[in-house]
């Protein structure tokens, strides 16, 4: 089985993407033929600053191996060093329909809340289907926002195999529903356009901070809280035991305990969950070398795969 997945260098790594993507990727590398890849051709659709991307590019390829991705069992490289992606891209793009592309939700948010609307970040799903066919890829591990994505994929790679035979294996998407949509500091889903994220390789200063802002109601603290909705809930029920968890929620429902308690349980609890990928991160940033190698060698093995499918689509459409 082949599993497939990428994660755009537009910003620092926060809880959301390591629940919602990275942590369900990873575990994954055990169960099959692992492809993950930082996502900077996407990325290229809002961050118009090189020095920015240079920098969040780098940065993520270092929180991910930091996590946990395993570089002997997954193939990881930048989505720019296959430089295939962007013809099949191409090819796609000729069968796409228009209707498919204006139903897209990412396109509509992102133009309402101020990108300008570029053909880039209109065409963007159509790249994100030739990273998943180009590598043959059957399952697809992202966050719930994704799902539309993996759908417009599939009727993509439907057409090709309509008008040139059978062209493409069809992906599933794999998406986790306990950590589908993780909550941010104001309760809705953690984004980075929300301005709601908790990031993880934060300094431990600026975390406590941010995690003691996160939004609660007026309950006195001697009165019973309301368990529904309660990010501080939702954010530790990822992290902690199960008998830790439902203990916090025994709290929450006894009442006398006030919000910024549970929200030091949740702060300590976050900080101790990521020791482990802090120190890792640390051994990694002092050896430069090895993220560039392991860059290098993902991309020879994606390159690999990928020119093996092409040769097989331009055939399939007659430019070979
Ligand atoms: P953001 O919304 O912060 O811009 P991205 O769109 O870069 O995040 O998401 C990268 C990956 O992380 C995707 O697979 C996405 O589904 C997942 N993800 C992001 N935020 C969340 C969240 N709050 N809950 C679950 N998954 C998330
Ligand atoms: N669109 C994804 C996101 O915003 C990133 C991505 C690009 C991706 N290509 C992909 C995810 C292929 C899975 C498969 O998070």
């Amino acid at each position: 089985m082949r599993i497939l997945s990428g994660i755009q260098p537009s910003g620092k790594l926060h809880l959301g993407n390591y629940f919602g993507m990275m942590r369900p990727a990873i575990e994954l590398q055990e169960k099959g033929e692992a492809f993950y890849f930082v996502a900077d051709l996407h990325a290229l659709t809002t961050v118009h600053d090189p020095a920015a991307l240079r920098a969040h590019s780098r940065e993520l390829a270092i929180d991910f191996l930091a996590c946990g991705l395993d570089p002997a069992r997954a193939c990881f490289f930048r989505q720019s060093d296959v430089p295939a992606v962007t013809e099949l891209s191409w090819i796609l793009s000729a069968v796409t329909p228009m209707g498919l592309l204006e139903r897209c939700h990412s396109y509509k948010d992102k133009t309402a809340r101020g990108f300008a609307a570029s053909h880039g970040l209109f065409a963007y799903p159509v790249l994100m289907a030739a990273d998943i066919l180009i590598y043959d890829s059957d399952l697809v591990p992202v966050g719930r926002d994704q799902k539309q994505h993996l759908e417009v994929t599939r009727d993509i790679a439907i057409k090709m195999n309509e008008l040139y035979g059978s062209v493409f294996k069809l992906p599933e998407p794999s998406i986790r529903e306990d950590t589908a949509a993780v909550p941010g500091l104001d309760g809705a889903k953690m984004s980075k356009s929300y301005g709601n994220t908790i990031e993880i390789f934060e300094d431990e200063k600026v975390l406590r901070k941010k995690i003691m802002s996160i939004q609660t109601d007026s309950t006195p603290v001697e009165a019973p809280k309301p368990t529904e909705n309660s990010a501080i809930l939702g954010l530790y029920r990822l992290l902690a035991s199960e008998s830790d968890y439902a203990a916090m929620v025994a709290a929450f429902q006894a009442g006398g305990c006030g919000y910024g308690d549970f929200k030091k349980t949740l702060f300590a609890a976050v900080w101790e969950y990521f020791a482990p990928m802090r120190e890792k991160r640390a051994a990694i940033v002092a050896d430069p070398a090895l993220v560039d190698d392991v860059l290098r060698d993902g991309a020879a093995k994606a390159n690999a795969i990928a020119e093996g499918v092409m040769s097989r689509v331009r055939k399939a459409v007659g430019l070979a």
